[in-house]
């Protein structure tokens, strides 16, 4: 029960790695807010969870892309639950590979709009409701933020942006008590990848591929991830912000 009596928002929460965030916090009694546009998977997940207690969630449907929906997302959860001790900005989208002369400027906008400016904004409007608890913000950034990715240009800059975002707004923030951390995950098995894989010729021999990459030889579970949010999150990490933390099955090893 490390969350019991605090309440904590993830976006993107209703699938993949936001999901396995809240399954990990509401097993720790925690309150969580789910911010997402897909509310019918939110749901979904919010009926199992609270049907199986200790914690309890909400859905609130929302593009994070819209800053105005956003503030209005948090703001209701921050009131519904009476405080904010947490968010998590996870919510993200990956755009097939493409070569930087067949990426759209467009395409660009878009990917920094819901991966980056969604981030900025959440830490923006979760502030406010933040300095009350001293609470602790996580960004979900990316092993490609220091690694880069071949054909993802749009995507990893993104996820770089979230990595520095999360420095400058930690030395901000420190001396009113709020820690700022990013996560790194490499290769996590969630929708996201398996449509990813899906769009290959040969889908299985390709997620066996991003397995092999880690040294551990597979990908991450999302509630792996939802482990490391949840150290991020409690008095485990006190000492710990601005840092990138790289959760990454030794993915970046024996170069
Ligand atoms: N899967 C991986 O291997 C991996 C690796 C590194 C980083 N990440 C990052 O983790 C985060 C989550 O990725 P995932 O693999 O769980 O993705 P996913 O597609 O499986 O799940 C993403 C969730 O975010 C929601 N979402 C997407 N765009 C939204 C928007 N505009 N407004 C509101 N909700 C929106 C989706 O509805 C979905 O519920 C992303 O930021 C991604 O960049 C993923």
């Amino acid at each position: 029960m490390r969350f019991e009596q605090r309440v904590v928002i993830v976006t993107g929460g209703s699938k993949g790695i936001g999901a396995g965030c809240v399954r990990v916090f509401a097993a720790e009694g925690a309150r969580v807010g789910i911010i997402d546009r897909d509310a019918a998977a939110g749901q979904q997940l919010a009926e199992e969870l609270n049907a199986a207690g200790p914690g309890e969630v909400q859905v609130v449907q929302c593009d994070v892309g819209d800053a105005a929906q956003l503030q209005s997302a948090i703001n209701q959860i921050a009131t519904t639950f009476g405080q904010l001790d947490c968010i998590i900005n996870n919510a993200g989208i990956h755009p097939p590979a493409t070569t930087i002369d067949d990426t759209s400027l467009e395409m660009l906008d878009q990917v920094m709009r819901i991966n980056f400016v969604s981030t900025f904004a959440g830490a923006k409007f979760a502030v406010p409701h933040l300095r009350k608890t001293r609470g602790t913000i996580i960004n979900v950034s990316s092993m490609t933020a220091v690694l880069g990715q071949e054909h993802s240009t749009a995507y990893a800059a993104s996820k770089g942006a979230q990595l520095s975002l999360t420095k400058s707004l930690a030395i901000e923030l420190g001396k009113e008590g709020i820690r700022v951390n990013a996560v790194l995950p490499s290769n996590v098995d969630t929708p996201l990848m398996r449509e990813w894989a899906a769009t290959l010729p040969d889908p299985q021999s390709a997620l066996k591929r991003v397995a092999d990459l880690q040294v551990l030889g597979r990908m991450a579970s999302p509630e792996e991830i939802g482990r490391v949010c949840l150290f991020l999150a409690t008095d485990d990490s006190s000492f710990v912000t601005g840092q990138g933390i790289e959760v990454e099955g030794g993915a970046s090893l024996d170069y």
